[in-house]
């Protein structure tokens, strides 16, 4: 059975002093998090190892970076390696938010490569793929989002599917407050997962835990992650605030 998870994304928000109270804030609210459940915190790279010690003794609590770059090591002046990140035993990458995306240029060629990056340094990636505005009015989302799951993820045999994460984020709902309906999710999540059936048969389409992210609050998580799709939620704003986020965790089927 793929699990439920919430996955806070922190993108460039903190201080040492906040994370450290908002890390503290969580680890107080005493959650218990069952085993078909996961909780992700993505924080910034300065905070990585924080997070880690942190979150050590809460069952169920795992720590994210937000992106990687492709290559092992080198001259790559102010970027971060995934053997890195391995070697301080982080758990998941976020990989191609559209953030990355579209202030960074990062196409999904470059993300394919993030993700073996990723794979061959035992970091599971969270793949994030979501359509503009412009495409969504356009009615032209579902091949849009089509091709980002073939470019980012399909050159990749089978046995790497498991414990794969993928965040569809409508890229006109993150941070706008403009919630994609629990309806709209459902239907391109369940997309995203005939993709996936395609290539690599439903058995292993059933095993991907597909999360929704965009303006998600605990005020509407409940209703988004009840849809059979839709496992759960990649929250940004929402995240930063303790009893916020520990609603949402709440809310997972
Ligand atoms: P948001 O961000 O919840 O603030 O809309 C989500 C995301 O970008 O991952």
């Amino acid at each position: 059975m793929r699990k439920q998870i919430a996955a806070a994304n922190w993108k460039m928000n903190c201080t040492l002093q906040q994370a450290n109270d908002l890390l503290d804030g969580l680890i107080k609210e005493n959650i218990s998090i069952s085993p078909d459940r996961e909780v992700i915190v993505a924080v910034p790279f300065p905070y990585l190892m924080m997070a880690k010690e942190k979150l050590k003794n809460s069952i169920g609590f795992k720590v994210a970076a937000q992106n990687c770059y492709t290559k092992f090591s080198s001259a790559f002046t102010g970027e971060v390696s995934a053997a890195m990140l391995e070697s301080i035993a982080v758990d998941y990458v976020i990989i191609g938010h559209s953030e990355r995306r579209e202030i960074f240029g990062e196409d999904n060629k470059m993300l394919a490569q993030k993700v073996d990056a990723c794979l061959s340094n035992n970091l599971k990636p969270i793949f994030c793929c979501g359509e503009p505005l412009q495409i969504r009015e356009n009615e032209t989302q579902n091949e849009y989002v089509e091709t980002q799951i073939k470019e980012g993820l399909f050159h990749l045999q089978s046995d790497k599917m498991e414990n794969f994460v993928v965040a569809y984020e409508p890229i006109w709902a993150i941070g706008t407050g403009k919630t994609a309906t629990a309806e709209q999710a459902q239907e391109m999540q369940q997309h995203i997962r005939n993709v996936f059936k395609e290539k690599y048969g439903e058995a292993i389409a059933q095993s991907i835990s597909i999360l929704y992210g965009g303006s998600v609050k605990a005020s509407n998580a409940k209703e988004i992650f009840s849809k059979p799709d839709v496992d759960g939620g990649l929250v940004g704003g929402a995240s930063l605030i303790v009893a916020e986020f520990a609603s949402i965790i709440k809310s997972l089927k």
